[in-house]
């Protein structure tokens, strides 16, 4: 079976192509770049010259679409808002064109999503697959990202969405930057620090994917996050303790936050709880299911 991934040079991407070799899989990507340094059979595409090599879709049985222009990266401008969501939209719709174009079957198209589809808010409720999108930048990305990977239904697939907390991993996204005042000495929690964020383990979420490809009755949103609510503040004072470090200075205001990353800021001040009660139940068995032990995992041992 051959799986190609979209955005297979980033985070999860090559830890996901790593684990599904080793599981026996064949895996592609689909790379805008000319020469990536990657252990897979990399084709390239260009969605806004609406190009792509068709054999990277007509030998494949799965795509699981990661392609993303990174939201922590750059200000969001309103340039920057529009590559957001034309990195994640155009591909899907390059990818869809193309199995029309060519007749291919697939068995099923797995696409990320983001906790930030129930928007960027800070409340005391639980928010679980049925509730409604927020209405903000993120609901409205998260909404037309889930509609473009909707649309491999019309082609006979089946469809998954992952509504990924942020990935915990010491190889990139927000970790090692969280990390960085704690190895500083001067961890403190940002804003109120009374945000919840919903995270995950890089091991989970690829094992997530992995179950999303294997499992023919997984179909439809699923919230990817780990099953214990965190705050910024217990994250914060979580990493100090698994790495002996002081957990002592004062927050990191919230104006000078968004002084510093415009509406961006809103990621890392706002945030509500996601439920994993719809994985659980399809009966997915985390690894990781506590803090503690995720961040005791990652910042000791591995270099995941
Ligand atoms: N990591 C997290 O915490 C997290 C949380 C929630 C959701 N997600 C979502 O999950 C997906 C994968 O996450 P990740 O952390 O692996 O992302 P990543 O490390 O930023 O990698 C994304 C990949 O997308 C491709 N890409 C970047 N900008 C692009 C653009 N303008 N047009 C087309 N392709 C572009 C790049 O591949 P090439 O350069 O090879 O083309 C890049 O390697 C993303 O969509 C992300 O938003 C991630």
């Amino acid at each position: 079976m051959k799986v190609l991934i979209t955005g297979g040079t980033g985070l999860i991407g090559e830890y996901l192509g790593k684990k599904l070799q080793i599981k026996g899989y064949e895996v592609a990507i689909l790379s805008r770049k000319k020469n990536t340094d990657t252990a897979f059979q990399a084709y390239r595409w260009d969605a806004y010259g609406n190009s792509m090599e068709n054999e990277a879709i007509e030998t494949s049985d799965y795509i699981v679409h990661l392609a993303g222009a990174n939201l922590a990266d750059k200000r969001w401008t309103d340039e920057r808002k529009k590559e957001i969501i034309d990195s994640r939209v155009k591909t899907a719709g390059l990818l869809f064109e193309t199995a029309k174009k060519t007749g291919k079957k697939l068995k099923a198209f797995i696409s990320a999503s983001g906790s930030s589809y129930y928007g960027m808010v800070t409340s005391d409720k639980i928010f679980n697959e049925d509730d409604p999108p927020g209405n903000d930048f993120m609901g409205e990305t998260c909404i037309k990202w889930e509609h473009s990977a909707n649309r491999f239904r019309q082609l006979g697939a089946r469809v998954v969405v992952l509504r990924q907390g942020a990935v915990f991993s010491t190889r990139g996204g927000a970790l090692p930057k969280m990390n960085l005042p704690v190895r500083l000495g001067v961890a403190a929690p940002v804003g109120s620090g009374k945000q919840y964020m919903p995270w995950i383990h890089i091991d989970d979420i690829c094992r997530i994917y992995i179950r999303a490809i294997e499992d023919d009755q997984m179909e439809g949103p699923y919230n990817a996050a780990s099953p214990e609510h965190a705050t910024n503040k217990d994250i914060m004072k979580t990493l100090a303790r698994v790495q002996d470090k002081p957990f002592w200075a004062p927050n990191a205001p919230s104006a000078a936050m968004k002084l510093a990353f415009g509406e961006m800021a809103q990621v890392l001040l706002k945030g509500s709880r996601i439920s994993a009660e719809k994985l659980i139940s399809a009966g997915y068995e985390f690894r990781f299911p506590e803090l503690e032990g995720a961040l005791a995992n990652l910042m000791k041992k591995s270099g995941d």
